[in-house]
């Protein structure tokens, strides 16, 4: 048993001071000092900083790996020219990009405090990164091809990635189902691998209306999709709509990422089928796709979370860059209430999304933590500070254990 006795517990939003921690794998018991000592008396102390704060570990749903070579290559401004950039580029960056790199990634995201990532896979080329990866890990493993005559092929190979994926023995380490997109994938692969995860209770995310390009083709076949389909293709429709591809998914709730263009009816059914939204600003904003309207997700109860996605159209895998950049993004939402709800955006409610027991200061929940030197005495305003001001991160826990 560990009791830790920062300054501050943040736990996701709401503070609290004079309190201890008493923690193994789990958080065992939150109170004053010598209730806890008298319950542990054989507990090990933790040292801290004078102005320490712990916090739960951040959540991070949405990250692809396998392309963390990008610097400069890809094209940035809108989203199908980016598209033609992967594809022109693809195998450079994939290759330009060993386990050192993606690595690389993984202790990049552990340092700026996120204990559980979401890999989407698309090639397995992360798998050995992933599984060595210190967090606790979803590994997406990814369908993606709209052709018919393709599809038990691709299939296939998406079944054995699975497999492989589900072969990996380590605590904090789940295997689970990313469908691309409702225009890149047909349905018929949608529903088997939807029927896979049912069964085997597997968790699933899909990338789902973030770009007007999405939006025109999936709603009038055209648009800049229209070309895009014809030339690499040779298709002259979309093959979901958004409904049908919303109606495949009824009875699995799934993580759907960006969802920047989606209407009033499309978010009631998000809503009403027990989805999340994975919100990426940052990624949105350099794809060109705008800015997600939080206020009409509140108002139609989505649940939204935060997410980095790739370094294919980001800079940094950091949620706390994320968080300040969505707090200047959506500048018509009132400062601190914003700023608590994306806090609870990269912890409790991504835990809850993900079906995860943590993203909490709680008793029971795992024992992920952040360990954070604010220098000073905090204010009423600490989630908002802590957004801002990029505090050092001192020590790092996951069930329990010191990892940074
Ligand atoms: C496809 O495989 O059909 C596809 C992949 C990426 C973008 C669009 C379509
Ligand atoms: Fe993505």
């Amino acid at each position: 048993m560990k009791i830790i006795t920062p300054e501050t517990i943040l736990s996701p939003a709401q503070q609290l001071s004079g309190m201890s921690i008493a923690f193994d794998t789990h958080i065992r018991a939150i109170g004053p000092l010598h209730e806890l000592l008298e319950q542990f008396p054989e507990a090990e102390f933790i040292e801290t900083p004078l102005h320490s704060m712990v916090m739960p570990g951040l959540i991070n749903p949405h990250v692809h790996l396998e392309f963390s070579g990008n610097k400069s290559t890809l094209k940035y401004g809108s989203f199908v020219e980016w598209l033609y950039s992967v594809i022109e580029h693809r195998e450079d960056i994939i290759q330009g990009c060993d386990q050192q790199c993606m690595a690389k990634a993984c202790d990049d995201m552990l340092r700026s405090g996120i204990t559980t990532f979401g890999a989407v896979s698309s090639y397995a080329m992360d798998l050995e990164t992933a599984a060595n990866a210190k967090q606790k890990v979803i590994f997406f493993n990814e369908v993606i091809g709209s052709q018919a005559t393709m599809a038990d092929t691709l299939y296939d190979d998406f079944m054995s990635r699975l497999e492989a994926s589900k072969q990996v023995q380590r605590e904090g380490f789940q295997a689970g189902i990313a469908i691309h997109s409702p225009y890149s994938v047909h349905p018929a692969l949608i529903k088997r691998a939807l029927a896979h995860a049912k069964v085997h209770n597997l968790v699933t995310s899909a990338h789902y209306m973030e770009s007007p390009a999405e939006k025109e083709w999936l709603e009038n076949n055209s648009g800049e999709f229209e070309p895009f389909f014809k030339e690499f293709l040779k298709q002259d429709y979309s093959v979901n709509t958004s409904k049908e591809f919303l109606e495949l998914f009824k009875e699995k709730p799934t993580l759907m990422t960006h969802v920047v263009q989606a209407n009033d009816e499309e978010l009631k059914q998000l809503s009403k089928d027990g989805h999340s939204v994975i919100h990426c600003p940052i990624s949105n904003r350099l794809l060109g796709n705008g800015a997600i309207d939080l206020e009409r997700l509140d108002a139609n109860s989505v649940p939204w979370v935060m997410g980095t996605d790739g370094l294919s159209s980001n800079y940094a895998l950091d949620l706390f860059e994320e968080m300040k950049i969505a707090l200047f993004m959506h500048a018509d939402a009132d400062l601190m209430p914003l700023a608590k709800e994306l806090l609870a955006s990269a912890t409790s409610k991504s835990a809850q999304a993900l079906g995860l027991n943590t993203g909490e200061i709680a008793v029971g929940k795992e024992a992920d933590l952040l360990v954070i030197d604010l220098e000073t005495t905090p204010n009423e305003q600490l989630p908002l500070h802590l957004l801002l001001h990029g505090y050092n991160i001192k020590k790092i826990y996951i069930n329990g254990n010191e990892v940074s």
